[in-house]
């Protein structure tokens, strides 16, 4: 063994070996031990002693050697990362990350939006989009796709397709505003303002696109003060009951038939009223009937003063007010009656609010869910469930709401030809009518349309009404004793409060639930025979009639109970800070 091979022994002992050589040395030909040439520099000639490193020289610009060698040419660096698309050099899935140097290539990383599946030479995938309903937990990085989570329902959403967005927190209404959507996982809250008429008309962007529909959202002011008009009235009645000179008062001894006329010295009717005309002359006429009037118990005597006012119609009435029949309809909601609307302008329905909400917002629960419009429907059959009747939905963007009136005018978005025509309304006011007519839904015991002919129009200092307060007054503990339980007393105590609205039209007939959104009609022009819609059957007088159990709906006959709606010149007071076009379309 010469000394050289000795000392290479002791070395590798040392050191780790390969072949019997020190890592990152070479024999040269001539039998010398040297070292190679670093990363970034290329082999010139062999070094002159042993262990030395051999002699290198750096790579020029643009070329790089990546290990220790002696290599004698270096290699040009990468221009492009391995995935390249060569096609389409705007759109690399890949980004040089590292630019080259002597020692290493170009180094490359996937960019945003891409992860690199794994493996040898992995090629850049382009990140999974998380869904509407769905936000990224985690973006795609390295070697892993994008992370998707359900957003939660009621606290944050996702409202696009994307690989970067999170669930977002849901928008908080605040105070002036209502939830007009609730947030679900797809969808932000959407708060509708709590005052006036808000008006969105998309006239820009939609009428560039061919659209001519404009979008029109109608609050009125402050929900719930119409379910509770009373409340808002209380000074107005209490007005009204001083100014009364005469009132009636029934004995409650004989609970049949024979109550008793007497005067009462704390209240008076004001004969000098200027409704008092058609009262003067029937107090002249009979104390009996008065009397009869004011029956204070149970009785069997329900309906007299219909009776007395059912007057006949001609058969060009009979025809014109069939035609008008053609144009209401029931609405429809899961196969249950709700309402009566009826059809006006090019493809818009007259109802009640309260029959809207009683779609939106089922369980009363403040929650108004718009799009359930759209599964509601008007039918203008006779019978509102006749399979073969043709079924029109409403819009979920387009209607008016006035609360105060509880008036809703909804949009059938896909009219056809088969529509029955418009009703018209009266938008000036009707003078020397004393009756009109409803035609509704859920008439007491029958599910089909009907008319009811001539209703007595009623005045708040009437005969009638103070009739009804006498025996309202008389029987309210029965009234509070008969609620059904789950209703507030106050509803009592609200008995008639809010007749005297001046915006209601307050008549004498009986419909019942499903009759809510009907026209009020009105002959006003009989020579000619036309017939217009003078108002909207809302709600009923008193107010808890419906609330009673069956033995106390007994101590109020029928003639205390009244109907009402708003007139038609209020709805259009309300609605004429609407476009032209929109009031031309329901007014003209
Ligand atoms: C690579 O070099 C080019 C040209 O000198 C320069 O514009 C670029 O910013 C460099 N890239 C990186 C990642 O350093
Ligand atoms: C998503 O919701 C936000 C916040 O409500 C809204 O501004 C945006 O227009 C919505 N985007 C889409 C595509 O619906």
């Amino acid at each position: 063994m010469t000394i050289k091979e000795c000392v290479l022994l002791a070395l590798c002992a040392i050191v780790n070996c390969v072949n019997g050589l020190p890592a990152n040395t070479y024999r040269t030909e001539k039998g010398l031990i040297c070292y190679l040439c670093p990363p970034g520099k290329f082999f010139v000639r062999d070094c002159s002693l042993d262990y030395e490193t051999a002699i290198c020289s750096p790579c020029p610009n643009g070329y790089y050697i990546a290990i220790s060698s002696v290599a004698e040419r270096c290699q040009p660096c990468s221009s492009v990362c391995p995935n390249t698309n060569y096609e389409s050099p705007d759109d690399q899935p890949e980004i040089i990350t590292v630019n080259c140097t002597s020692a290493t290539d170009i180094q490359c990383e996937c960019k945003p939006g891409f992860w690199r599946e794994s493996g040898f030479n992995g090629m850049c995938r382009r990140a999974k989009l998380c869904e509407e309903g769905r936000g990224v937990k985690a973006l795609a990085t390295g070697n892993s796709d994008t992370v998707c989570e359900h957003c939660e329902p009621g606290q944050t959403f996702s409202n696009m397709s994307s690989a970067n967005e999170k669930c977002r927190p849901c928008t908080q209404c605040d105070a002036l505003m209502y939830v007009g959507r609730v947030c679900l996982p797809n969808r932000d809250t959407e708060c509708i303002l709590h005052s006036t008429i808000i008006t969105t008309k998309t006239t820009t962007s939609l009428n560039k696109h061919g659209a001519q529909k404009t979008l029109h959202l109608g609050i009125g002011l402050g929900f719930g003060t119409l379910f509770f008009a009373g409340i808002v009235i209380v000074g107005v009645w209490c007005r009204v009951r001083r100014k009364r000179k005469h009132a009636y008062r029934s004995s409650s001894k004989d609970q049949l038939s024979s109550s008793k006329r007497t005067h009462s010295s704390e209240s008076d009717l004001d004969s000098t009223s200027k409704d008092d005309g058609f009262n003067e002359n029937l107090s002249k006429t009979s104390a009996l009937r008065e009397s009869d009037h004011c029956i204070s118990g149970p009785s069997g005597d329900r309906g007299i003063l219909k009776k007395e006012k059912d007057n006949t119609l001609s058969q060009c009435m009979m025809d014109i007010y069939r035609d008008k029949m053609l144009s209401v309809g029931a609405i429809v909601r899961s196969n249950e009656v709700v309402g009566t609307g009826f059809r006006v302008g090019k493809q818009c329905i007259v109802t009640a609010l309260h029959v809207v909400m009683e779609i939106i917002d089922p369980r009363k629960c403040g929650e108004h869910n718009f799009s359930k419009l759209k599964k509601a429907s008007i039918v203008f059959s006779d019978n509102p469930f006749d399979p073969s009747a043709r079924h029109y939905n409403f819009s979920a963007e387009s209607f008016y709401f006035y609360e105060d009136l509880d008036v809703a005018i909804l949009e059938i978005p896909h009219p056809d030809g088969m529509l029955p025509k418009k009703l018209t309304l009266r938008k000036e006011p009707v003078d020397l009518v004393d009756t009109v007519s409803l035609i509704g839904y859920g008439h007491p015991g029958n599910s089909n349309k009907h008319f009811e002919n001539s209703c007595q129009i009623l005045y708040s200092n009437s005969h009638e009404i103070n009739c009804a307060h006498t025996v309202f007054r008389k029987n309210i503990d029965k009234f509070r004793t008969g609620l059904l339980r789950g209703y507030d007393s106050s509803m009592v105590e609200r008995g008639y409060q809010g007749h005297d609205s001046p915006h209601l039209i307050l008549m004498h007939c009986f419909m019942e639930h499903g009759a809510s959104g009907s026209p009020i009609l009105a002959c006003v022009n009989p020579s000619e025979g036309i017939v217009e819609v003078v108002g909207v059957l809302t709600r009923g007088f008193p107010e808890f009639y419906f609330c009673l159990d069956k033995r106390h709906k007994y101590y109020l006959p029928d003639n205390c109970r009244f109907e009402a709606g708003p007139r038609m010149t209020s709805i259009y007071e309300r609605m004429t800070s609407q476009s032209n076009e929109i009031m031309a379309d329901l007014f003209g």
